[in-house]
């Protein structure tokens, strides 16, 4: 698969071995090492171009990739480069397998580390800029070659002697976007005093005496919930102690917070904040961390992503008029979904129309606040979400439906980590009109299931890097649909078809799909290399499809705690099934219950309650995620 990116770039070629091996030995972390003690074996080993390539610049960060071209005439099986920053820090990546701290190494992922000759391969990455501008540092590895034959004088990494030769494990203090956007901000006491939260600084309230509060535009956490935090958290600054109490180095950080190196290579991909936050072993052993709502931050626990739809652009309770969303979403969650504003007939109302305006203004919040956005969603059967061109339309409809996919990905390529490229393209068991096994979609009638393998072909030319997932629902079951889901992704694998993941939405009974049948559902795509992300996850109380099932018309103590467990079962299936470095996440569909589609029914499927207070199912969740 060519992940190609052809934006500005820096190239490394081969140069003199011994100056390489002293150089990467200086100045690289053990996890470069080894690519340096393998390049110092295999002198002129080089095989490919390695690139770091910036895609998108704003004030606090920068998104880019590292492309990687085979120049020989064999292929290579297997890939491991490093590189490392002055002043930059990543805050996550896509694509391939991150370890370190700066200096960073990454591997191949199981699908892409094959590259023919003449062909590339890209995997990309945010940085944090740390008030630098976004520098562009050297690729090295034994397939790369070690010296740099193109190093821009004011934005690249210094030589060898300006690196430090901190340990791959060292945690760096701001390594997160969120870190920087929240020292910037001017809420705090005149003291100049902040709220370490877990590696991310946040002011401290002026007027809010408990929890978290909003002031100034801003979240904010009161001094009483912040000084109730384990050391070193807690209110810092006021003085030099601000800079010496966020540097968490590893000679400095307590061993509780100090992540194995193997949880800090699993930890890239998902906020920054979450890389810098205890282990999940460590949280474990603090009850103080997961035993307090006030204190709770389901991020924190987490090495993956953690989302939430939120609602924008003209829709009713957008989450950017909302400072309630905004101190829930700030606090738990490092990635977001835009529940239906970048749906077809959002972004593309008539066929010479794109509008953009309300889903751009919704990626620069996330961005802004240090969130990753995953992208839902290119195309989608739904009726009201097609647009009514698309339903009639009489031209060329794969041109059509090309420029469709591509303007759109184009437009928010290294912007958003991930797309739903294909929504809920297979049949239900139970539909009558399926054709193949698949839903008869208008996309069905005029493409066959080549609308699925274009779809993520045009989207991959539009955007090399964003991981590209196949969604839908009651997948999860381990029956029928979920077996033709497989067939489906091992045709699109068999074909070429550069898929990255499955989305799970998860809209759950009470009872139903057993826990047993999902964790074999995860475990199935796993093992097929791809990633497995829980898209649109909320657990109804009521099964209004079971005549014997309880029925509530409130959420009492006994549906919370039931509903709390499953939440809890459902989060540690996805932890048992799915190896770490393919856990695309876990997304909520809604914030509040008053939020959910299932409000009406009525239900309450989410974490939050309609008055934005934590409910049990948020403890449940956690302990998920802690293994309690
Ligand atoms: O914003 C308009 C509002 O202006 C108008 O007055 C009101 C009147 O009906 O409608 C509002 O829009 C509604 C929107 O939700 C709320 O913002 C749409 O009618 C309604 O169709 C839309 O429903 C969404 C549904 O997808 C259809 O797009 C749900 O919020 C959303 O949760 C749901 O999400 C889907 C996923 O995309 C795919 N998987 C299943 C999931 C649940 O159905």
């Amino acid at each position: 698969m060519n992940r190609h990116n052809n934006n500005s770039s820096f190239t490394t070629t081969a140069g003199d071995t011994t100056m390489q091996s002293a150089l990467i030995k200086k100045t690289l972390g053990m996890a470069t090492m080894l690519a340096a003690s393998f390049l110092a074996q295999h002198s002129f080993a080089q095989s490919a171009n390695c690139s770091y390539s910036i895609s998108n610049e704003w004030n606090t960060g920068a998104t880019g990739a590292i492309t990687i071209t085979n120049t020989s005439t064999t292929a290579i099986n297997g890939w491991n480069i490093g590189w490392q920053y002055t002043t930059n820090r990543l805050s996550s990546s896509w694509n391939a397998t991150v370890s370190g701290s700066n200096p960073y190494a990454a591997t191949n992922l199981a699908w892409n580390g094959t590259i023919q000759p003449g062909q590339s391969v890209s995997f990309g990455f945010q940085v944090d800029k740390r008030g630098g501008s976004a520098e562009r540092p050297t690729v090295t590895g034994s397939i790369c070659g070690g010296s740099v034959s193109s190093t821009p004088a004011s934005s690249s990494a210094p030589a060898s002697s300006a690196r430090s030769s901190s340990s791959p494990i060292a945690l760096s203090s701001s390594a997160s976007s969120r870190s920087v956007a929240s020292s910037s901000i001017a809420s705090s006491p005149a003291s100049g005093q902040q709220c370490n939260w877990y590696g991310t600084l946040y002011p401290l309230c002026v007027t809010t005496q408990s929890g978290w509060g909003y002031e100034n535009n801003k979240s904010c956490i009161s001094r009483t919930t912040c000084t109730s935090q384990p050391a070193p958290y807690g209110v810092v600054g006021g003085g030099s102690s601000v800079a010496s109490s966020i540097a968490l180095s590893s000679s400095s950080a307590p061993s509780s917070v100090a992540p194995s190196s193997s949880s800090i290579g699993s930890s890239i991909g998902s906020s920054v904040a979450s890389s810098i936050a205890p282990s999940s072993s460590s949280i474990r052993s603090s009850s103080s961390v997961a035993s307090s709502a006030a204190s709770l931050s389901l991020k924190a626990l987490a090495d993956f992503p953690i989302g939430v739809a939120v609602r924008a652009g003209s829709e009713a309770n957008s989450v950017l008029g909302s400072s309630q969303q905004q101190s829930v979403l700030f606090q738990h969650f490092d990635q977001l979904t835009a529940e239906n504003i970048m749906k077809m007939s959002y972004m593309h109302p008539s066929e010479t129309t794109f509008s953009f305006a309300n889903a751009d203004a919704l990626v620069d919040f996330a961005r802004q606040n240090g969130l990753s956005v995953h992208a839902h969603a290119l195309i989608w059967h739904e009726d009201y979400q097609v647009p009514n061109f698309m339903k009639s339309y009489s031209g060329d409809f794969p041109a059509m439906l090309k420029t469709h996919v591509q303007t759109i990905a184009a437009h928010f390529s290294g912007k958003v980590a991930s797309w739903d490229v294909v929504n809920e393209a297979i049949a239900e068991n139970s539909d009558g009109n399926a054709v193949n096994g698949f839903r008869n979609s208008v996309f069905y009638q005029k493409m066959g299931v080549n609308f699925i393998d274009q779809a993520f072909i045009w989207a991959n030319e539009a955007d090399p890097v964003a991981d590209l997932y196949y969604n839908d629902f009651n997948t999860e079951t381990n029956d029928a649909k979920t077996t033709r889901m497989l067939n489906l992704v091992d045709g699109l694998k068999a074909r070429g078809v550069p898929i990255d993941g499955v989305g799970f939405q998860m809209h759950v009974l009470p009872d139903w799909p057993s826990i047993a049948n999902i964790e074999a559902s995860f475990r199935a795509v796993a093992q097929r290399g791809l990633k497995v992300k829980i898209t649109e996850l909320d657990v109804r109380v009521n099964n209004k499809y079971n005549s014997s099932a309880p029925v509530y018309t409130s959420l009492t103590t006994a549906a919370a705690a039931a509903q709390a467990e499953r939440y809890r079962q459902i989060v540690a299936a996805y932890l048992r099934a799915v190896p770490a470095a393919q856990r695309g996440g876990i997304t909520v569909w809604g914030t509040w219950d008053a939020q959910s589609w299932f409000a009406s029914d009525p239900d309450w499927p989410l974490l939050f309650d309609n008055n934005f207070q934590p409910k049990p199912a948020l403890q449940g969740f956690a302990n998920g995620l802690t293994g309690q």
